[in-house]
């Protein structure tokens, strides 16, 4: 047998004769089961799409998967003849003292995807998240749960999702810094968009960050499969989807979309002339710096090399073009024919022409 160790249930969770329920044991969650005669303990992910086994049912014998209803055997995880997916299942003891669930050791921790992600918030100063908790962000969850655990991050757990856009938009008038909201796929996703447009409309700094469908159903019509980019792609500066299997986001083109997070000082809506009055106020408050000279200058050097790169030999190894003449080397194509493939022109020695054509 794997090595392991044995983990006892609380009793509230142990399940009623043909019920199921999801039971959180060691900090792993299973899916218990009694069915019949036996108790059974089954990995709570289907082999199918990762849907919570705990939450489905027993129907006819079988544990029936919430989500696209493959059914598995409650006790062993089998599935129907003719399939060969299953569940893990684990070891169920019930004794005098209560049941007991037989689980592997944990596999040992890794630095992942979530835990750069969260650990690039906080280098960017976002201290706060409001959010909820899913099956499509349970990841990301985790690894905000250990930057809690280091002191770096307050995680606020919210009953629907717009409250927490909210939350977050609120947080970003008061203080001027930026908050996170935090949602899973579809429906969550969607339900963060009334405080993100109260956010854009006040010009309050907000980072939603949601999860989403496995990459691989994506697109496909999979439970809670919705086109985030194109849903944010409104209300939102910038926006971008991690899929696995692909290179990562790129973390270093983010410090772009974070800079537009910096507080705005001055009103800019309402009567123009007003707003400008206050923003030059703002303005004389701030320190500044006149980058014109520094324009200039490169431009001055920008010019200079597109001079030099004019006069360069390169290029000019042809006649110049004259629009009623077929240049004779091989190296234009005439103005009549422009779908004709360009060759490489020849580089001449020693010579500014081309050597006349052999015809
Ligand atoms: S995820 Fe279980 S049937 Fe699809």
């Amino acid at each position: 047998m794997e090595a392991g160790s044995w983990h006892r249930v609380d009793p509230v969770d142990v399940p009623a004769e043909g019920r199921v329920r999801s039971v959180t044991v060691d900090g792993r969650t299973v899916a218990l089961a009694r069915c019949g005669a036996g108790l059974g303990a089954l990995e709570n992910r289907c082999p199918h799409q990762g849907g919570p086994l705990g939450e489905g049912s027993i129907e006819n014998g079988w544990l029936r998967c919430p989500w696209h209803g493959y059914d598995y055997d409650p006790l062993t995880g089998r599935p129907p003849e003719g399939f060969s997916d299953a569940p893990a299942a684990y070891e169920v003891a019930e004794r005098a003292d209560g049941v007991y669930v037989h689980l592997p050791a944990p596999a040992p921790k890794v630095r992942t995807v979530a835990d750069v992600l969260v650990e690039t918030l906080v280098a960017f100063g976002i201290t706060h998240v409001f959010g909820m908790v899913g099956h499509s962000n349970l990841g990301f969850a985790d690894a905000m749960r250990r930057a809690e655990e280091r002191g770096q991050l307050t995680f606020t757990g919210i009953r629907h999702e717009g409250a927490a856009s909210f939350a977050a938009s609120a947080y970003g008038k008061l203080t001027g810094r930026p908050a996170a909201c935090f949602a899973i796929a579809g429906p969550g996703s969607t339900n963060l968009l009334t405080g993100l447009y109260d956010a854009k409309l006040d010009q309050s700094p907000v980072l939603a960050i949601s999860g989403q469908v496995p990459s691989k159903v994506l697109g496909r019509g999979a439970f809670q499969d919705l086109d985030l980019t194109a849903i944010f792609g409104d209300v939102a500066a910038w926006t971008a989807e991690v899929h696995a299997g692909k290179p990562i986001l790129q973390i270093d083109d983010t410090p772009a979309a974070i800079g537009r997070f910096d507080p705005v000082g001055a009103g800019i809506t309402g009567d123009a002339a007003l707003t400008l009055d206050a923003l030059l106020a703002e303005l004389g408050a701030t320190r500044t710096e006149d980058q014109r000279p520094a324009v200039a200058a490169r431009w001055a050097i920008w010019r200079a090399e597109k001079a030099r790169r004019a006069a360069d030999e390169r290029g000019r190894a042809c006649p110049p073009r004259r629009s009623s003449t077929r240049c004779r080397g091989t190296c234009h194509t005439t103005p009549s024919s422009p779908s004709t493939s360009v060759t490489t022109p020849t580089r001449w020695a020693g010579t500014s022409n081309p050597p006349a054509s052999r015809s």
